[in-house]
């Protein structure tokens, strides 16, 4: 499988004036009800799109939003077409290979593929094949669809009345892992993976910015709600992966496939590689060879970015993430129990760093740490410079705009050197990663 996230710098001028003065912070939003769980009517796409709301092929000059929505998403954003690739031969054979049927009526794969609400929940012009629809992350409209474009709609307002809080980090996180990872009500198997399904992995801020996105921040943004940093964002999402992936750790139900352990959780690569491929190191101190490793791709960006927020945090969190790769591994203690103490930290973690705005100084230790990692070995597995590429690429976008990084040509060059040593897992090298992080240094000047 292929990594076709590139991503280069863009310029966000407006934006790198805007995000140094701080908005205020909007009611929390963690607790929100994610959209498929609402109690709410979905009204269908057929009503976002009409070229004087979301449907316009241009932008509008005089509107708060940029009103092209539809139209970015219905020709490229793969959101649109998540309900058509059930219907396309590798989903007939992971259906067949699971004797599930026809894959686009069966809920395992609906739940994630589509806005999957009950039935008396969809409204007369709900239109199932629409796939991960706007009402699939943005909520139901029921309430909200009629007064959210007329005068003295607030933002507010429309949260009140059943719009999802995507723009809120810990809550878009929620939102996109709940399909992108999983969570107790659906979840990609390793039983899944065997039957064909593509390896998953994510990282908020790259992936938001991907999508790709329809939205633009801007100064009427900032009025209506908060700008928050990409950094913020990146930092918020490895945490969150992190606390879902020990929630499943700590509980039996979902931790254990039969006799064995819900291979999903581990490094992929681990078991899958060539046998003829000797390239263990030592890498989690005690471990030793010959053992699968829990995955800790975002663990190991966690560990730095606790490290920088908070010292102390960061080196207990440190020492919970070995104590649980032991664990697992059989050298001692109970893995469900650190893996709730890691949990416990994670989110403390993301409280910490939901009122956390990173400084230059912090910046370049979080780029500094990541690269010490990979340069001591810590991204021998490629889930690890999967995460770690993507992480650069956010944090130096970031700095980027904020004027904290100024020849782009350069890291440019670098970022994509990062990007072509994980651009196939399969051909994964560690030491051409290393040379390329490397490279990259030299261009940020670290
Ligand atoms: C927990 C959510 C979840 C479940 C359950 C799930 N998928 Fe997926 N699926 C995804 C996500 C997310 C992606 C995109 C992964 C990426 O590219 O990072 C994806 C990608 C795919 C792709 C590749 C699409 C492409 O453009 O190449 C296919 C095919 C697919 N899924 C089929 C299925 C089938 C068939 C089922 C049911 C047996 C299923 N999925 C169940 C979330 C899910
Ligand atoms: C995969 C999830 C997803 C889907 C599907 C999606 N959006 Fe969004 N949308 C987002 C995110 C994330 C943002 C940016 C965060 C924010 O609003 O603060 C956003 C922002 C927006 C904004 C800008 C809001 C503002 O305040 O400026 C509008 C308008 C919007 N979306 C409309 C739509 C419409 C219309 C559709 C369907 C055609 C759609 N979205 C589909 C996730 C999604
Ligand atoms: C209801 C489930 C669902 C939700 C919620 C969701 N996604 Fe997805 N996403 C999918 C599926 C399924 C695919 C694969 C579609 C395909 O390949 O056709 C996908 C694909 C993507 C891709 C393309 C990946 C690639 O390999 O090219 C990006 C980027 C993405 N999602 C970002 C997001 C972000 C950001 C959010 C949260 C704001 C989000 N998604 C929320 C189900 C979801
Ligand atoms: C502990 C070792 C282990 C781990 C970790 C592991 N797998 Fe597997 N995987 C296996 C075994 C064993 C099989 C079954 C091979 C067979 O049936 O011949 C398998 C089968 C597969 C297959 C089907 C291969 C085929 O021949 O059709 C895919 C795809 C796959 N795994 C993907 C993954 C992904 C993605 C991950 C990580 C999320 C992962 N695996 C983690 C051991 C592992």
């Amino acid at each position: 499988m292929k990594l076709m996230l590139l991503r280069a710098l863009t310029g966000f001028a407006a934006l790198a004036a805007i995000a140094t003065a701080v908005a205020q912070t909007a009611a929390p939003a963690k607790d929100a009800v994610l959209p498929y769980l609402s109690k709410d009517q979905s009204v269908g796409v057929v009503n976002c799109s009409s070229s004087l709301c979301h449907g316009s092929v241009r932008p509008y000059k005089e509107s708060n939003v940029l009103q092209t929505e539809y139209v970015t998403w219905s020709r490229v954003d793969k959101h649109a077409r998540a309900f058509q690739v059930l219907a396309n031969p590798l989903s007939q054979r992971i259906a067949r290979n699971l004797g599930i049927g026809d894959p686009t009526k069966a809920k395992v794969c609906l739940d994630c593929h589509a806005h999957n609400i009950p039935q008396n929940l969809r409204g007369e012009r709900f239109v199932f094949e629409d796939g991960v629809s706007c009402e699939a992350c943005h909520g139901p409209a029921g309430r909200w669809l009629k007064d959210h474009s007329e005068q003295g709609a607030t933002h507010e307002k429309n949260l009140a009345a059943g719009l999802y809080p995507v723009s809120d980090p810990v809550a878009r996180a929620k939102l996109c892992l709940s399909c992108h990872f999983g969570n107790a009500d659906r979840f990609v198997t390793h039983r899944l993976m065997g039957a064909g399904h593509p390896r998953m992995s994510f990282e908020l801020d790259t992936f938001t910015s991907v999508e790709p996105a329809h939205f633009k921040p801007d100064s009427d943004w900032e009025k209506r709600k908060r700008i928050w940093d990409g950094v913020q964002v990146w930092a918020i999402g490895q945490a969150m992966v992190v606390s879902e992936l020990m929630a499943v750790l700590a509980d039996p139900k979902r931790s254990h496939d039969g006799l064995f352990p819900e291979l999903v959780l581990f490094d992929c690569h681990a078991c899958h590689h060539p046998m003829s491929d000797k390239r263990w190191t030592p890498r989690v101190a005690g471990l030793g060879p010959g053992v699968v490793r829990i995955n800790d791709s975002s663990m190991l960006m966690a560990r730095q970015i606790a490290k920088v927020v908070d010292p102390a945090l960061g080196a207990r969190v440190a020492q919970t993430m070995s104590q649980l790769q032991l664990a697992a591994a059989g050298r001692g203690g109970d893995p469900a129990a650190a893996a709730r103490t890691l949990q416990g930290e994670m989110n403390q973690l993301i409280a910490m760093l939901a009122a956390t705005q990173f400084g230059e100084a912090q910046m370049r230790a979080v780029l500094a740490g990541l690269i010490d990692d990979g340069l001591s070995g810590q991204y021998s597995d490629y889930a690890g410079a999967e995460q770690a590429a993507m992480a650069i690429g956010s944090v130096a976008n970031f700095m980027y705009q904020k004027g904290a990084l100024k020849s782009a040509g350069s890291i440019n060059t670098g970022l994509a050197g990062l990007q072509a040593a994980v651009a196939d897992d399969e051909r994964y090298r560690p030491a051409q990663f290393q040379a390329a992080l490397r490279s990259f240094r030299s261009s940020v000047g670290l």
